[in-house]
């Protein structure tokens, strides 16, 4: 006469209700804590959230009694430009440590972008003319501008002076006044070597004057203007720095021309080394898709520079609808530059197949937190095949920022890098050129401003 049924029943409804009160005695509880208590603690759980979210390591760098990171060096055991150059580096063998108020790459990266603090100097410019019609801005620096002011200098380089040239060599939709660049010349120029600085066509305020642009891979620019240099200034010895995209392209006609280049060294810093990962890795997390779109914007920039020309070599429509760098190239580079894909413009145009030819001192510096040219695409192996190259890699430093000093008025990899061509410099360990290429009849003009 007791069914089962009923029992279960009786049990299910006052479980019910004994779990019902429970969460009213909850609530209750919950109610009782002033308003004030949650609002402290869901801003600390956003903090830690935003801290993590940004990779933010201040708490790391006081924990470690603001000491910095170490530089690690990757290079080949019997490396001579290891052992006779970079062995006596002290910033390469030292540690970094980041501006403490800008210690997320993120911050560092949009700081060096919206501010940078960069030093005040205006460049000289000289239109450099390629033999295809194209035009390039030189923008000059030299030690004696730096030296003896503006007003009294003589602004031409003669053909016998033996000061040291080095030619940058600038990132994606930058130039001469990019903070970083204006940190590299001027901290370059003020150690006493002629610096200068060659724009990419359609950048640094000039037209584009032939169908030709620029590219990731694009080299010959880079060749006829290092060979201009070379047969204007014999005797000072050359060096040549590339940033970003422009260390891509560095790297690239260093290892396409091996022994023939007239280059006595060179530093490739925050190079994306692998555009097929970087334009994996660039899609991939929200935050990366923030950097492509900015990125975009500035390629959209450049583009509406040049809107005629682009609209008719490339689909400009496309260029305008554009939301990321691989739509920008799909419509504008692989038109205007005759690849068949995008994938396709960045197997051809990636860095790293290069590495292992390259044939002058090349020291590589690469951050591990960059946010744009991941640490995915170094190419270890190759480096460390490699005898004329020292990678150094830093934990921390964003991309091309590295702040370092409480104000942040400084560049860590300005320093290595000036420290490096010091070094290589007063060394027995500079390339010299083999051969002599065939010198390529471009017409100049000099434009002093
Ligand atoms: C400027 O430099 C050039 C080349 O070195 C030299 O011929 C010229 O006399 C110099 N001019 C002055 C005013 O110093
Ligand atoms: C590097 O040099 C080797 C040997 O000369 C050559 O076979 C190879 O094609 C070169 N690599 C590239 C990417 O040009």
């Amino acid at each position: 006469m007791f069914s089962p049924n009923f029992s279960q029943m009786d049990w299910s409804i006052s479980w019910d209700e004994s779990y019902l009160n429970a969460y009213k005695e909850v609530f209750r509880a919950l109610c009782l804590i002033p308003i004030l208590h949650y609002v402290i603690a869901f801003m600390v759980i956003w903090v830690v959230f935003l801290y993590n979210f940004l990779e933010f390591h201040f708490f790391q760098d006081f924990f470690s009694g603001f000491r910095g990171a170490p530089v690690a060096l990757t290079f080949h055991p019997t490396s001579h430009i290891y052992h006779g150059v970079v062995s006596k580096c002290k910033i390469l063998h030292g540690r970094y440590l980041a501006t403490p108020w800008l210690s997320s790459p993120h911050f560092q990266t949009t700081f060096l972008n919206f501010f940078g603090n960069p030093p005040a100097f205006s460049y000289r410019r000289q239109l450099f003319h390629a033999s295809d019609g194209g035009t390039i801005a030189l923008d000059w620096l030299t030690s004696s501008d730096i030296s003896r002011g503006a007003f009294e200098v003589n602004h031409t380089i003669s053909k016998e002076d033996t000061t040291p040239l080095v030619v940058v060599i600038p990132g994606l939709t930058s130039d001469s006044t990019s903070s970083y660049i204006k940190h590299l010349a001027f901290g370059l120029a003020k150690h006493g070597w002629n610096v200068v600085v060659s724009n990419h066509r359609g950048l640094g305020g000039v037209s584009i004057t032939s169908d030709c642009f620029y590219n990731a891979g694009w080299t010959e620019d880079a060749r006829v203007v290092i060979d201009y240099l070379h047969h204007q200034y014999p005797k000072a010895p050359l060096f040549a720095i590339g940033t970003s995209i422009g260390a891509n392209i560095l790297v690239k006609y260093l290892g396409e021309d091996r022994e023939k280049v007239p280059v006595a060294g060179a530093v490739a810093i925050c190079s994306p080394w692998d555009l097929l990962i970087g334009d994996r890795f660039i899609c991939r997390r929200l935050l990366q898709k923030l950097y492509d779109r900015a990125l975009t914007i500035g390629l959209q920039g450049y583009a509406k520079l040049h809107e005629p020309r682009y609209s008719l070599l490339a689909n400009w429509e496309g260029i305008r609808k554009s939301r990321s760098i691989r739509d920008f190239d799909n419509f504008a580079t692989c038109l205007v530059g005759k690849f068949e894909t995008v994938d396709t413009y960045y197997r051809r145009s990636t860095s790293t197949p290069y590495v292992l030819n390259v044939s002058v001192p090349l020291l590589c510096i690469s951050a591990l937190d960059d946010p744009v040219c991941t640490r995915e695409a170094i190419p270890w192996d190759e480096c460390r095949a490699n005898k004329n190259i020292v990678l150094a890699t830093i934990k921390h430093g964003g991309h091309l920022a590295f702040f370092e000093g409480i104000t942040g008025s400084r560049l860590w990899w300005v320093r290595a890098t000036d420290e490096f061509l010091g070094v290589l410099h007063s060394s027995s360990h500079m390339h010299k050129k083999k051969s002599r290429r065939h010198q390529s009849n471009h017409r100049l003009i000099r434009v002093l401003m």
